[in-house]
């Protein structure tokens, strides 16, 4: 089992970039990679391209997708939309290999549930669909992403597989998704966190940050992303400049004090 990644490069809303995007983050350092297979926000087949001209070994990348339900997709949709949905996350989910020229991904989600605020049938159906693939061993860690508390307790107590990653958006003023933080924590399942600058925008420009980005020698979005990482989460992101690339791998070159720790959360 590969380790589980401390960053991860997300390919969102790049489009034709996507190739361009990609192969600076794996330059840069990056060696996680996040995409879906749902053409209206990510471009998974220049990413696939970029993986397979680049020249690193694929043992050496770990690479994540996503399942999207219809309502998440625009007409270009990478299965049939009448066929029920468990045969719709086998042909997203064989799209995404021949997307990305590999016969396995590290991990796959279901991208956000069909149902709110509780999980319901459509949601079990795929993620019985996602255990299947995860004992095929095509996927070798599978999770769910854009959930909230509940829906994780349902998933979790009925689940044959349980959930083994979670990728949702963290709001500072939700205490950083502090419920289903803990959740995970408890139940050991890995945290992934996005939006973690863009949601925050009066986190980032905080005196409070600002002061500990001067005393890092740092920049302001670096002190959120190390913040994020103490506190357990797995940051994403999507940076297009290869100045943010590196800088925001940097954040393991320096450790946040308990009390700056405190001081962020109270923000
Ligand atoms: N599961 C889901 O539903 C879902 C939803 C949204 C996103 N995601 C995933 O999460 C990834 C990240 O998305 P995100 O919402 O967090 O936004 P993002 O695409 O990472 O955008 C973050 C913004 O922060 C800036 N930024 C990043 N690093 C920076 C740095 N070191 N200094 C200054 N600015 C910096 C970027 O500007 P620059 O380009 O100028 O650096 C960009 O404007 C996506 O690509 C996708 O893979 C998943």
């Amino acid at each position: 089992m590969k380790k589980i990644p401390n960053f991860i490069y997300g390919t969102a809303w790049k489009k034709e970039a996507t190739t361009d995007l990609v192969e600076l983050a794996l330059q840069s350092g990056f060696r996680a990679i996040d995409t879906a297979n749902q053409a209206k926000h990510y471009s998974e087949a220049l990413v696939g391209e970029t993986l397979q001209r680049s020249k690193i070994k694929r043992e050496e990348i770990w690479l994540q997708s996503k399942f999207t339900s219809i309502d998440g997709q625009d007409h270009r949709l990478p299965y049939d939309p009448k066929a029920d949905i468990a045969t719709q996350v086998a042909q997203s989910f064989a799209s995404s290999l021949q997307h990305l020229h590999t016969d396995y991904l590290d991990s796959y989600l279901l991208h956000g549930p069909y149902n709110h605020p509780l999980l319901g049938s459509e949601d079990f159906e795929v993620w019985q669909a996602l255990e299947k693939i995860y004992l095929s061993g095509a996927a070798k860690m599978i999770g769910i992403s854009n959930v909230n508390l509940k829906q994780m307790e349902m998933l979790f107590e009925s689940a044959k597989i349980k959930p083994m990653f979670v990728q949702n958006r963290c709001y500072a003023n939700r205490g950083w998704d502090k419920e289903v933080r803990e959740f995970c924590l408890k139940n050991n399942i890995h945290y992934q966190g996005f939006s973690l600058l863009t949601a925050n925008p009066q986190i980032v420009q905080s005196r409070v940050v600002t002061s500990l980005a001067i005393k890092y020698k740092t920049a302001a979005e670096q002190i959120i992303f190390r913040f994020s990482h103490q506190i357990g989460i797995i940051p994403l992101t999507g940076t297009s400049d290869e100045n943010h690339m590196k800088a925001d791998l940097n954040i393991f070159d320096f450790e946040l004090l308990d009390e700056e720790m405190e001081l962020i959360t109270t923000l």
